[in-house]
């Protein structure tokens, strides 16, 4: 009955994340009606600075009206749907990120198209740049939407560029050049390399260094860059060496003219849902010095347009630059907090992190949990703990990791005390484990 389009398998629907995702809605945890159910650890939402927003909106009731200077402005909101969006919304938008990431680079809103989401905004540019069959190149481990989001309906593929934990699953130019061969015995055109800084599962800063060698590699082959900056706002570790860096700073510091093409080749994506919370909003963008590329997305915007009331409203919550400025900063530090807590509480049921300074997640190393060093081991252990611990988390195959026994943990979208019980059930899970492994050594520690 449905078309070959949509009933294609590239929508990645059956893999592993969705399943806990189905899971966990058959039996979710609530600390007083269902306080055994299963606790969502699985979702990269940012709940931890509503009080905030809500405060705000408070204090502004004339932006949930939508009065205007206190007359009511909602007969031009509800006509209005130009699809190069409300003139204010995008200067806001531009003034935020030119702020928040430390005024490096002045941001201009006519390089801007607004999209319903990062969703919308990285399959529009993969309609834009790829041709059905032809390729992006993307490091292994990424957010598992993406096969969705730049394949199914664009008729993209996707080649993995295999990252290791051997160097915390840094890109290098070796790991580039291989995909890029990879591609080509496949049969397939490599047309750019898209990366997510900071990084979904991995929640590291990309390095000038990493960021360089993508531009080096890009020059070299004649390609495209896509760089999703979803995450830009959550780093909360920002010391010189990890702060957060985006690709637009880095291609700014190659200002000469034999750069030009490559300015020309390199795109950014961004979106409200994680840094300010606001995944239901749909508020995305695509920003690119590609005139081209911009008049073809703000075209194909008009199937992923953002509502004129949201524009409206969030428009006068991000010209409040006094209140977004604290706002940032004490997200950052909730986010800080959060994440101690998970990595502490791993810390006590045996198990480690790799090393983080953004995001809404950790990548939990388990592969000491694993019975055997493959990815069947590695689903079991899953569904071990997704379904006697209680936990949904997403496995690393999911990410397409290619070592087994990697986990994604999300920490800011459940409350502390979930967070607790969670932590207390691994701790719990681990110890039955190493009991049964080793029951004398295990013996032995209790008498102490
Ligand atoms: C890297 C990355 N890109 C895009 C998205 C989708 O974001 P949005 O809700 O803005 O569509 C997500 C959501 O988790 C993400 O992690």
């Amino acid at each position: 009955m449905l078309s070959r389009k949509a009933s294609k398998d590239s929508h990645g629907q059956d893999s592993s994340y969705f399943q806990g995702w189905q899971e966990y809605e058959k039996n979710p945890y609530h600390p007083i009606q269902n306080p055994m159910g299963i606790i969502q650890m699985g979702l990269a939402e940012n709940q931890l600075s509503f009080d905030l927003l809500e405060s705000w909106l408070r204090r502004n009731s004339n932006t949930m009206a939508l009065k205007k200077d206190g007359v009511s402005a909602f007969k031009d909101l509800a006509l209005f749907q130009d699809y190069h969006g409300l003139p204010a919304f995008k200067e806001a938008l531009v003034n935020f990120m030119t702020s928040m990431r430390g005024n490096k680079i002045k941001y201009s809103s006519d390089k801007l198209v607004l999209t319903a989401g990062a969703t919308a905004a990285n399959e529009i540019l993969m309609f834009c740049l790829t041709d059905p069959g032809q390729a992006f190149i993307l490091p292994t481990p990424y957010y598992p939407g993406f096969d969705r989001d730049l394949k199914w309906r664009t008729g993209a593929e996707i080649v993995p560029m295999h990252c290791s934990s051997s160097n915390g699953f840094r890109i290098t130019r070796c790991a580039l050049e291989q995909a890029y061969q990879l591609g080509q015995e496949l049969n397939l055109k490599i047309k750019g390399v898209l990366v997510t800084n900071p990084s979904n599962p991995l929640g590291t800063t990309m390095t000038k260094t990493e960021l360089n060698h993508l531009l080096d590699f890009a020059i070299d082959k004649n390609i495209h860059i896509v760089s999703d900056e979803i995450y830009s706002g959550t780093v909360f570790d920002c010391s010189s060496t990890t702060g957060f860096t985006s690709i637009m700073e880095v291609l700014n510091e190659r200002n000469n003219n034999n750069y030009n093409n490559i300015r020309n080749h390199v795109h950014m994506v961004y979106s409200l849902s994680k840094d300010l919370g606001l995944p239901g909003f749909r508020v995305g963008l695509i920003y690119s010095n590609n005139e081209k590329v911009i008049a073809a997305a703000t075209k194909m915007s008009s199937f992923a347009l953002v509502s004129s009331q949201t524009q409206f409203m969030l428009s006068n919550l991000l010209s409040d630059a006094k209140f977004i400025k604290k706002y940032m900063v004490e997200n950052q530090r909730r986010l800080k907090r959060r994440k101690d807590m998970l990595v502490r509480g791993l810390r006590k049921a045996g198990i480690s992190c790799l090393r983080s300074n953004a995001g809404l997640f950790c990548w939990v190393d388990m592969r000491h949990l694993l019975s055997s060093d493959s990815f069947e081991a590695e689903k079991e252990l899953w569904k071990r703990i997704v379904c006697e611990v209680g936990l949904n988390i997403s496995p690393g195959s999911s990410c397409h990791c290619s070592q087994p026994g990697w986990f994604r943990i999300c920490f800011a979208n459940i409350s502390e005390d979930a967070l607790h019980l969670a932590m207390h059930r691994m701790k719990v899970f681990t110890s039955s484990i190493f009991s049964v492994r080793f029951p004398i050594i295990m013996m032995r520690k209790k008498s102490f």
